[in-house]
């Protein structure tokens, strides 16, 4: 658990973190990739924590990989790579820097881990975690087995490395389909997203697709009524859905995919009004670069991605913590099924 006031008096100690208008003027091109969401007086106060991230990185020689879900000083001010699950999952095998500072939840850093075993990989706070990867453990992949003798394995990413080295190949949202139908087996078990893979079996109706009772609290707060009264009351907005999302919400919108699927589409598709049925910085992160699309409401809020701040990546670069680690034996059987994933999605160029 954090104790953020002796944080901030070590902090305190060692850099000037004041607002500072002067220096958030200096670094006017940073800020111009989100002056639409983030307000003047509020760069004033990120930038003196922006500059002191960045000149620790090149003394650390470290790189910031950051899901999309980060909030925009984060994943604009001082992140090097940005991405979905899987594209961060790729981008880990690539690092070359000594340190990786993830900006995201637990998972997406001990996959880094699993993937970079040599590299020292930070997550700026612990607790950072996710209501998918808590609703499973090794055991419950175990029971599953029981339950569907024969049945391969897939799991979300969104899990534990447990649980992870107990599954036969993961998968992400941007490759379940594929994934999933590219299995030998008839049958296949689907963890721990209830809804991810039953909107995944709606796609791919060819198999039998059995699952886990697991959901994301961000998405699972989505209803289909939801959809249809915002669709009734704001006529001409594209509403477009995470696959974590129920799949009577999936259905009511006009395209579901990854939060990566999602970027790439309303950059090509332009809509006039989008409403993003997905986590809130998802929006506020594109809207810069795309001043011809208005971004609606609601949203909803994933309370351990906003764990990550900008002054706990600055304390964990400063003190190199915490550092991830995953046992070798779990870690080299988890690399196997991260890294099948990985093989089979650029084998079939997704
Ligand atoms: P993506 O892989 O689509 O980025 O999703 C990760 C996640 O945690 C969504 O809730
Ligand atoms: Fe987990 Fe949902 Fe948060 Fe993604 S949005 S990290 S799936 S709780």
């Amino acid at each position: 658990m954090f104790d953020l006031q002796s944080m901030r008096d070590q902090l305190a100690a060692h850099y000037d973190l004041a607002p500072n208008p002067a220096l958030a003027e200096q670094m006017a091109d940073i800020y111009a990739r989100m002056n639409r969401v983030v307000n003047p007086i509020e760069w004033a106060a990120h930038a003196p924590y922006v500059a002191a991230i960045l000149e620790l990185k090149k003394q650390r020689n470290a790189v910031i990989l950051a899901h999309n879900y980060m909030t925009p000083e984060i994943y604009h001010g001082i992140s090097d790579f940005v991405g979905d699950s899987l594209q961060l999952a790729i981008e880990a095998t690539r690092v070359e820097a000594d340190v990786i500072v993830q900006c995201g939840v637990h998972f997406m850093a001990e996959t880094s881990k699993i993937l970079s075993p040599e590299k020292t990989v930070l997550i700026p706070d612990m607790e950072a975690g996710c209501s998918l990867a808590e609703s499973i453990t090794a055991e419950g992949v175990a029971e599953m087995r029981r339950r569907y003798p024969g049945a391969p394995v897939v799991t979300y990413v969104n899990t534990t490395a447990e649980v992870k080295a107990a599954s036969d190949i993961c998968c992400t949202s941007s490759n379940a389909a594929q994934i999933v139908a590219a299995m030998e087996e008839d049958t296949i078990i689907m963890t721990p997203d209830q809804y991810l893979a039953q909107n995944i079996a709606q796609q791919v109706p060819q198999k039998n697709i059995v699952w886990w009772e697991g959901s994301c609290i961000v998405h699972e707060q989505y209803t289909a009524k939801d959809l249809r009264d915002f669709r009734e009351w704001n006529p001409g907005t594209r509403l477009i859905a995470h696959p974590e999302c129920p799949p009577d919400v999936v259905a009511e919108a006009d395209f579901s995919g990854s939060t990566s699927g999602i970027v790439k589409y309303v950059t090509e598709e332009k809509p006039e009004k989008a409403l993003l049925i997905t986590e809130c910085s998802m929006a506020s992160n594109i809207a810069d670069q795309l001043p011809e699309v208005e971004f609606v409401g609601p949203c909803n809020m994933c309370p351990y991605m906003k764990k990550i701040t900008l002054e706990k990546v600055l304390w964990s670069l400063h003190t190199m913590t915490e550092p991830v680690e995953v046992d070798p034996e779990v870690a080299a059987k988890a690399r196997v099924a991260v890294q099948r994933m990985i093989d089979l999605s650029q084998k079939l160029g997704i």
